[in-house]
């Protein structure tokens, strides 16, 4: 009898939890405690249960009874409230997933702000470009390793008869002489960021990345204003605390020419599998050539430039703090790594 009694009680309170509306809690009410109804005729069985154990139970089935009771008009003001409301408005809503602006674009707007404080204007140029404004202009000679299918992407179209094949272009450089010719006044001040390719990839190469390229042309341009603005933007960027340095190299656009180091962060310069030797390489800087010069129809007896071309990718990569190891990385489509930034 006891048992009957629990059951029948559980029973009772989980369904009268489920029920939605009046009709339904009341046609349970029936089932339950109606004249016919299933604990009614657990009540009715009481009469014929031994004297001995009949108090005991009485209170047991009274106590139930009242249970179900209190269950009921819990549920039926549960039930009213809910249909007042159509909704419950103090429950919290789901919030949608909000993103947010991918790093390398972030990467690309802190630089253009660098740069757009000291007077660069920001331009872009085609990344699907003619082999002239890639190689010839920036006086490549023929058969310079970089024109080669290895290193450069060419589009299957027939070439251009003045501008040569086309290609992806490897390099920002490529808008220099586009930069020359477009503009009508000088001094030119460009900062020019965009998509670049080429076939590489490994921890510190990716086939597309991006390049910021500057270039400066003005009258009395010279080794001190090159030097001055790398300082600028590597204490802008980078933050005080990072070490830089020019290495002599050699581009055909720039004499003198540069690469430029910045100590590894990761490693804290003393070699690490990104840096090897405590450096990482940013990419290259130099005085404008005067062929390119000559190319971009600008004086070059009057005009003198300077020019430098960086990835952003790796620039951001070697920012203080942000200690990713494979340059890939930057381009994952996964959340658990997009979302920290
Ligand atoms: N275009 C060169 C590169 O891709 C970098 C560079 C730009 C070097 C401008 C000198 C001047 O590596």
């Amino acid at each position: 009898m006891q048992e009957d009694v629990s059951k029948l009680r559980n029973e009772f309170i989980s369904r009268a939890l489920s029920t939605e509306n009046k009709e339904e809690l009341e046609a349970l009410r029936i089932e339950f405690l109606g004249k016919n109804g299933r604990f009614t005729a657990l009540l009715k069985q009481l009469k014929d249960i031994d004297p001995s154990e009949r108090k005991h139970v009485g209170e047991l089935l009274n106590e139930t009874k009242k249970v179900l009771e209190d269950t009921l008009s819990g549920q039926q003001r549960e039930n009213e409230q809910r249909g007042e409301r159509g909704f419950d408005e103090t429950i919290p809503g789901i919030k949608p997933p909000i993103g947010h602006i991918h790093l390398i674009s972030k990467a690309i707007d802190e630089i253009s702000a660098v740069f757009e404080n000291i007077g660069f204007v920001r331009r872009r140029y085609p990344e699907v470009e003619w082999d002239w404004f890639a190689f010839e202009s920036l006086n490549f000679t023929k058969l310079h390793p970089a024109r080669d299918n290895w290193e450069t992407f060419f589009v299957d179209t027939p070439a251009d008869p003045k501008l040569g094949p086309m290609l992806l272009t490897p390099h920002t450089s490529s808008g220099q002489a586009r930069e020359m010719l477009e503009k009508v006044t000088l001094p030119i001040r460009m900062i020019n960021i965009s998509k670049c390719y080429r076939r590489q990839s490994d921890a510190s190469h990716l086939t597309m990345l991006h390049q910021f390229e500057g270039l400066v042309i003005d009258t009395n341009i010279n080794f001190v204003h090159l030097k001055g603005t790398i300082d600028y933007f590597m204490n802008s960027f980078f933050g005080p605390n990072r070490k830089s340095r020019l290495r002599p190299y050699n581009f055909p656009f720039t004499e003198p020419s540069f690469e430029l180091d910045i100590s590894c962060d990761i490693c804290g310069g003393k070699g690490c599998k990104l840096c090897k030797q405590g450096w990482l390489e940013l990419g290259g800087a130099g005085m404008v050539h005067p062929n390119v010069l000559k190319a971009g129809n600008i004086d070059a007896k009057k005009y003198r430039g300077f020019a430098f071309g960086w990835g952003v990718e790796r620039a951001y990569m070697m920012k203080s703090g942000l200690r990713v190891p494979d340059i890939r990385m930057l381009n994952s489509t996964d959340l658990r790594f997009l979302t920290q930034f």
